[in-house]
């Protein structure tokens, strides 16, 4: 601020603007003497120019001016330059004219005449005010500010809020699953078991009837009804064979093999239910570790699934890529689709919408792919058909 007792301070800049050259002069000159620096102009836009230079703190703005009215020059000066503030100069008499510029936006008027002490003071408390004011200004954004990146954090912790609690539900639906899958093992192996029993009673009955009867009908039957048990038997015992299984790993599964071995094994359904089976193998898929016979398991049932959905025929296109150290395999088919609202729930244990499915497949196949840190998802479905998307990590 500048006073007297300390002219080295830098020095306070204030536009004088005046048509009338003696005003100029007389202002020139006391505040000059008072250290400020001043630049003086006779007219309005001539005064512009002067703060648009030197952006003063302060302007003397004369009321009465060739060019513009006083009012009009205060209100622009304000618009455009708001850290600069105005004193107004005015003649006596007016001082509902001086009100009126206060309201507008001056921070002081004198009226001519004045005297040099008066007008060096009053000049210095408007620059206190404007020190205070602009300091308050800026403490006043440094709060926006704050208040701004204190909105954006809580809105990320809502965010992430969110994104752990979704997959916390993730988790336990997951957590829940395989609890129904491991039940559904221990309940298999007691039930093979158990059946197995009555199974071969019912044999052991109906090789008996056979030496009771020579009717050809009654023997048809009888040799039909043992064939089924048969059936029943064989089924049972592929189901105790796999629980019993030990699992085999090996490092060097590929994928296009355990594929390959799928279809062929499907060959018959293929030719009489009419699949044109398309194998799109990009690449020569990398290793990956894991149970082959698991892994095809995978794919049967995907397969198992597909003709379910193609019952008048269609196409089974599997796809076979690799990127970011994993082996991306899509298995697409012509089928029905599924309808949007089931698709959260095919994973689930014993979730089927055919009248003789288990609802085993899917969640089998899932819990497969996850055991090898792999994934398995519908990418897409539509009335046109299905695809399902497996990864698996490759051996590095
Ligand atoms: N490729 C597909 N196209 C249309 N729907 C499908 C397809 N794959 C699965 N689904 C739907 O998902 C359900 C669950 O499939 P999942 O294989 O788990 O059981 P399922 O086939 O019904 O019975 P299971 O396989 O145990 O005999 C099916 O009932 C069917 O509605
Ligand atoms: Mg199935």
């Amino acid at each position: 601020m500048p006073t007297n007792t300390q002219p080295t301070e830098k020095k306070v800049s204030v536009v004088v603007i005046d048509d009338d050259k003696n005003i100029l002069e007389l202002t020139s000159l006391i505040l000059s003497k008072q250290g400020f620096r001043i630049y003086a102009a006779e007219s309005a836009n001539s005064g512009f120019e002067l703060i648009i230079r030197h952006s003063p703190e302060l302007v003397l703005l004369d009321y009465m001016l060739p060019d513009m009215d006083g009012l009009t020059a205060l209100q622009q000066i304000k618009i455009r330059f708001p850290d600069t503030y105005v004193v107004m100069l005015t003649g006596r008499g007016s001082e509902e004219v001086a009100v009126e510029l206060m309201k507008n936006g001056a921070s002081e008027y004198i009226l001519k005449p004045f005297n040099n002490r008066n007008l060096a003071e009053r000049l210095n408390n408007v620059l206190r005010i404007r020190e205070i004011e602009l300091h308050n200004r800026q403490l006043q954004k440094q709060q926006e500010e704050l208040l701004s990146e204190i909105e954006q954090w809580n809105l990320e912790l809502q965010r992430r809020v969110r994104e752990k609690s979704e997959a916390l539900q993730t988790a336990q639906k997951e957590i829940l699953q395989s609890e129904k899958l491991a039940a559904l093992g221990y309940l298999s192996a007691g039930m093979a078991h158990e059946i197995r029993n009555p199974l071969n009673s019912i044999s052991l009955f109906i090789q008996l009837m056979r030496q009771t009867t020579d009717e050809p009908d009654q023997l048809d039957y009888q040799s039909k009804v043992l064939k089924e048990v048969e059936r029943i038997d064989s089924i049972i015992r592929r189901l105790l064979d796999a629980s019993r299984r030990t699992r085999n790993i090996s490092s060097n599964v590929h994928i296009d093999e355990v594929i390959d071995n799928v279809v062929e094994s499907f060959a018959t359904q293929i030719e009489t239910r009419k699949i044109v089976i398309d194998r799109r193998y990009h690449c020569i898929p990398s290793p990956i570790k894991a149970d082959a016979t698991e892994l095809e398991q995978i794919f049967t049932n995907l397969f198992l699934n597909a003709l379910d959905a193609m019952s008048h025929g269609g196409s089974l296109i599997f796809e076979v890529t690799e990127a970011d150290d994993r082996v991306i395999i899509r298995v697409s088919d012509s089928g029905c689709g599924i309808p949007e609202d089931l698709l959260e729930n095919i994973f689930e244990p014993f979730f089927s919408t055919k009248s003789r499915g288990t609802g085993m497949g899917l969640p089998v196949a899932q819990r497969i792919a996850r055991m090898y840190e792999g994934f398995m998802g519908v990418e897409e479905s539509s009335p046109n058909g299905t695809t399902f998307r497996l990864e698996f990590p490759i051996l590095r």
